[in-house]
C-alpha cells in the first residue's frame, strides 16, 4: 500500500488493466442481490388471503430512552414430518423476535411473513387469458402487543438474547420501517452451488429468519450485546449448476418475447398451483423435487426476473443450521 503510494501511476496503471481485463470477462456477482423497492406496491385483488395478514398488529411504539428493554429469540415448528428415507425429519421452524419493557411491563412480538401464505410465494397461479404466471408473494414485518409464552416455548424456544435501551429501541424501529417498505418479495430458495460449507451462493432466501438475522444485526450494530447460545435456522435450499439470467416477465411473455421459453416456464409450473395449507405445501413440494431430478431443470422466479436452474445432485436439502448471534460494530455500551 505506501509502496504503491509512492507510485501513483503504477497504482492507476495496476487499476486500469483490472478494469480492462473485467470488460473482457464480464462476472456476475453472486449471490445476485435481493433488490430494495421504493415503496410497496398495493396488492392485486386477485390475491386474497385465507387468514388475514398481522390480524391484531399494531405501529411500533416508542419506548422511553432511558427504558430497558430485554429481547427475546422465538421460534415454533411451522410444520414436523417424515418422508421416507429422503429427507428424513425436517425442521422446519418459523422464526420471530420478542420486546419486553421494564418501564411499563409490556412486552410485543414482531416477525415477517408471507401475505397470502408460503405456497403463494413459492408458486405462481396460471391464469386463464393471462401469458405470464402470476404471484401473489408480498411479504412484510408483523408488530403486535404481547408474547404467546405457550405457543414458543412448547416445541421452540423462547430464551433472552440481549437487553437493549429505550433510545436503541427506536433506533431499530425506523430501520424496521425502512426494511418493511423496501423489503417487499418473499423469496423462499436459497439456491448454491454444493451442499459444502464454502459453495458458492447463487441467491439467498428471503424470508422470516432472514428478517431476524437482519434485526440481531442492526442491533449489533447500534451497540447490543448477545448472549453466548446457539442458534440454528432451517434454510431450503436447490442445489444447481451457474444460474443462466432469462428476463423478466415483459421481456418473456410480452409480445416480443420468446415463445417457447414462456411456454416452458408455463409448463414448469402448471403442476405446482399454491397449495391450501402447509402440509399439501410439503407434499407437492417433494412431488416437484422428483421431477426437478428427472428433468435436472428448475426455472426461478427472483427479484421479478426469471432464471434458468441446471439442477444437480442432491437437488434440495432443508437444513436446521447455526447461524451465530451477530457481534457487535460498536464497541458495547451498558444499558
Ligand atoms: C393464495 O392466493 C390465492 C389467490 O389469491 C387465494 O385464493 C388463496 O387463498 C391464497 N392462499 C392462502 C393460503 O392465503
Ligand atoms: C409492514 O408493511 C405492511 C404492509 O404495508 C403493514 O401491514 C405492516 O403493518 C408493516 N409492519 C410494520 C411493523 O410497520
Ligand atoms: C408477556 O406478557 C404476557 C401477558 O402479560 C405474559 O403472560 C407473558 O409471560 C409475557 N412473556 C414474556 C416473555 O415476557
Ligand atoms: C407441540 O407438539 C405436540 C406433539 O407434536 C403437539 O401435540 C402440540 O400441539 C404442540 N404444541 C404447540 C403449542 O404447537
Ligand atoms: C424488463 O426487461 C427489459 C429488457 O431487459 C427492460 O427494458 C425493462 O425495463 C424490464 N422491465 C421491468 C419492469 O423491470
Ligand atoms: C427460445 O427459448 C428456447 C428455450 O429456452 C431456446 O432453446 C431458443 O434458443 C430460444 N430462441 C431464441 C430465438 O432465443
Ligand atoms: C444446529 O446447528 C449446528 C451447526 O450448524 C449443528 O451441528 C446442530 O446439530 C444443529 N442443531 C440441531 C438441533 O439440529
Amino acid at each position: 500500500m505506501r509502496a504503491a503510494g509512492r507510485c501513483p501511476g503504477l497504482l492507476l496503471l495496476l487499476v486500469l488493466a483490472m478494469a480492462a481485463w473485467g470488460l473482457r470477462f464480464p462476472q456476475r456477482h453472486w449471490p445476485v442481490p435481493y433488490r430494495r423497492f421504493d415503496y410497496r406496491p398495493k396488492t392485486d385483488p386477485y390475491c386474497q388471503a385465507r387468514y388475514t395478514f398481522c390480524p391484531t398488529g399494531s405501529a411500533v411504539p416508542v419506548m422511553k430512552e432511558e427504558d430497558i428493554i430485554e429481547v427475546y429469540r422465538l421460534q415454533a415448528p411451522v410444520w414436523e414430518f417424515k418422508y421416507g428415507d429422503l429427507l428424513g425429519h425436517l425442521k422446519i421452524m418459523h422464526d420471530a423476535v420478542g420486546f419486553k419493557s421494564a418501564l411499563t411491563g409490556k412486552n410485543y412480538t414482531m416477525e415477517w411473513y408471507e401475505l397470502f401464505q408460503l405456497g403463494n410465494c413459492t408458486f405462481p397461479h396460471l391464469r386463464p387469458g393471462m401469458d405470464a404466471p402470476f404471484w401473489c408473494n408480498q411479504g412484510a414485518a408483523c408488530f403486535y402487543e404481547g408474547i404467546d409464552d405457550a405457543h414458543w416455548k412448547e416445541n421452540g424456544t423462547l430464551v433472552l438474547v440481549t437487553t437493549i435501551s429505550g433510545a436503541m429501541f427506536n433506533e431499530m424501529a425506523k430501520w424496521v420501517k425502512y426494511d418493511n417498505e423496501t423489503g417487499i418479495y418473499y423469496e423462499t430458495w436459497t439456491v448454491q452451488a454444493s451442499p459444502e460449507k464454502k459453495s458458492i451462493v447463487w441467491f439467498d432466501s428471503y424470508e422470516c429468519s432472514k428478517f431476524i438475522l437482519r434485526t440481531y444485526q442492526k442491533l449489533a450494530d447500534l451497540g447490543a450485546v448477545f448472549n453466548k447460545i446457539q442458534t440454528n435456522y432451517t434454510s431450503i435450499i436447490l442445489f444447481s449448476g451457474e444460474p443462466i439470467y432469462l428476463g423478466n416477465e415483459t421481456s418473456i411473455f410480452g409480445p416480443q418475447g420468446n415463445k417457447t421459453l414462456a411456454a416452458a416456464i408455463r409448463d414448469f409450473y402448471y403442476p405446482f398451483k399454491p397449495h391450501k395449507t402447509v402440509r399439501e405445501f410439503f407434499v407437492d413440494l417433494l412431488k416437484i423435487i422428483d421431477c426437478v431430478i428427472l428433468n435436472r431443470e428448475f426455472y426461478l422466479f427472483y427479484n421479478l426476473e426469471y432464471w434458468f436452474l441446471p439442477m444437480k445432485f442432491p437437488y434440495l436439502k432443508i437444513i436446521y443450521e447455526e447461524v451465530p448471534l451477530p457481534v457487535g460494530s460498536k464497541t458495547s455500551v451498558s444499558v
